[in-house]
């Protein structure tokens, strides 16, 4: 895809479904008892190859054009498929999903793209064994293809070494399963979007500092779920507000749970301009809708606590870093090394090859600010979120950008290029 730059952006922009919650609704949905209805689904292909992992042990989910509706069995109503599941490039199926099957009493094999194939498991892998869970990593290098045998599991109190909602995730939907109390505890708390919707599906769950506590379920009980708009697709368009002169742009209906939104945090250091309307809340995650103004920003430390709040943000606050006035630090994030991509190297590799002066770090990058970019060829390595950023860095360079592989937003946000063309008139 070939981009131009443009001048300004104006107007309001509803992004999809958050990516995360919708996940988990059609997974949590399908181990309910009763009807589950999902409004704002996002029918993007990773939220799609969770459906059909359902679909293939027994749930039926209706994709209608304003709700999913998902007919749960109970927590023991899924049964053996008949195939082997594909997760596609979705990390939060195969972890997420892992969870489910180990307790199950059926067998079962797991895969995904080239991607998923060499993105680590090790991390589901230990603590599930630790419950009891037999999973093997066919290829023994820890990664997708996994064969897991459904056995019983016993509760434990996990320390995981990183912070994960997709580890965490995977080991508190073990333990609605397990024989006794299940906790783990993170260095810093991730999102916490399966804790509140477990909960408000009826499971015992709580929060103590970075650690969350589970109990064994009877059952959980089908809901119904709003989906608030995803910040991970509102990040392009805070962006593109932001460093396009005589910018202004609505985002509406965007989800500000404060394990997610800690890029509003960052783009308040960097002295964005961005003001919070009708804050809300729906199905228990709260929302905003952001309006975005053209703003001159400053360089920043984005650090620690901040980074699991904004993991999947962070390759967006690159490029904006490189239009601040200053210096960037981006440290403690060597998690973006192991997304769809090593979204270090290949920040680094197309920030650079548009003119911008960037250091790759072991666990980040350094940023300095204020060279204007051109255009170039970005190869976005299929990763929906480096092409989703380089587009927007496209419309703020001088000359043609163009993208390789720009289809793949079809991951997270279908309807990408058309909404952002739609504030380009
Ligand atoms: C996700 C958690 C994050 C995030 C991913 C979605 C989730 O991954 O990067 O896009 O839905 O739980 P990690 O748990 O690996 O940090």
């Amino acid at each position: 895809m070939k981009l131009q730059p443009v001048s300004h952006l104006r107007g309001e922009v509803t992004v999809p479904g958050d990516k995360s919650i919708s996940h988990r609704s059609v997974m949590f949905g399908s181990i309910a008892k009763g009807t589950t209805e999902i409004h704002n689904f996002l029918k993007g292909a990773d939220c799609l190859s969770t459906i059909s992992c359902f679909r293939h042990m027994g749930i039926e989910i209706e994709t209608g054009d304003t709700a999913v509706t998902v007919h749960g069995k109970g927590l023991r109503g899924l049964k053996a498929p008949d195939c082997i599941l594909d997760c596609g490039n979705s990390g939060t199926t195969t972890r997420l999903i892992s969870g489910i099957l180990a307790p199950q009493n059926f067998d079962v094999t797991l895969t995904g793209d080239e991607s998923i194939q060499k993105r680590p498991m090790g991390r589901i892998i230990e603590p599930l064994s630790m419950m009891g869970a037999q999973i093997e990593s066919i290829r023994k290098n820890n990664c997708a293809p996994l064969k897991i045998c459904g056995k019983p599991l016993a509760g434990i109190h996990y320390t995981s070494k990183v912070a994960s909602a997709q580890v965490k995730s995977a080991i508190l939907l073990a333990g609605l399963y397990a024989d006794g109390e299940t906790r783990v505890t993170e260095p810093q708390l991730s999102r916490n979007h399966t804790e509140l919707m477990l909960r408000f599906f009826g499971a015992d769950v709580r929060t103590e500092n970075t650690t969350a506590i589970i109990s064994p379920a009877q059952e959980l009980y089908g809901n119904k779920i709003q989906v608030p708009g995803d910040i991970s697709s509102a990040v392009y368009f805070v962006a593109a507000g932001l460093l396009l002169p005589n910018s202004e742009i609505l985002i509406k209906n965007v989800g500000i749970n404060p394990t997610r939104a800690g890029l509003l945090t960052v783009c308040k250091n960097m002295g964005a301009n961005i003001t919070l309307l009708n804050e809300t809340r729906d199905s228990s995650e709260p929302t905003a809708d952001l309006l975005v103004r053209s703003s001159s920003l400053k360089g920043t430390v984005i650090e620690g606590a901040v980074i699991p709040a904004m993991i999947d943000e962070l390759p967006t606050v690159a490029l904006m870093a490189c239009f601040a006035e200053g210096t960037t630090v981006i440290k403690d994030a060597s998690e973006l090394k192991v997304k769809e991509s090593n979204r270090i190297a290949i920040m680094a590799e197309n920030l650079k090859a548009m003119g911008a002066d960037v250091t790759e770090t072991e666990d980040g990058m350094i940023i300095r600010g204020g060279r204007p970019l051109h255009g170039a060829v970005i190869d976005s390595h299929k990763d929906h979120r480096i092409a989703m950023t380089f587009a927007v860095a496209a419309l703020a360079a001088e000359g043609e950008t163009e993208i390789l592989d720009a289809d793949c937003v079809n991951i997270s946000y279908p309807a990408f290029y058309e909404d952002l063309g739609r504030l380009c008139r």
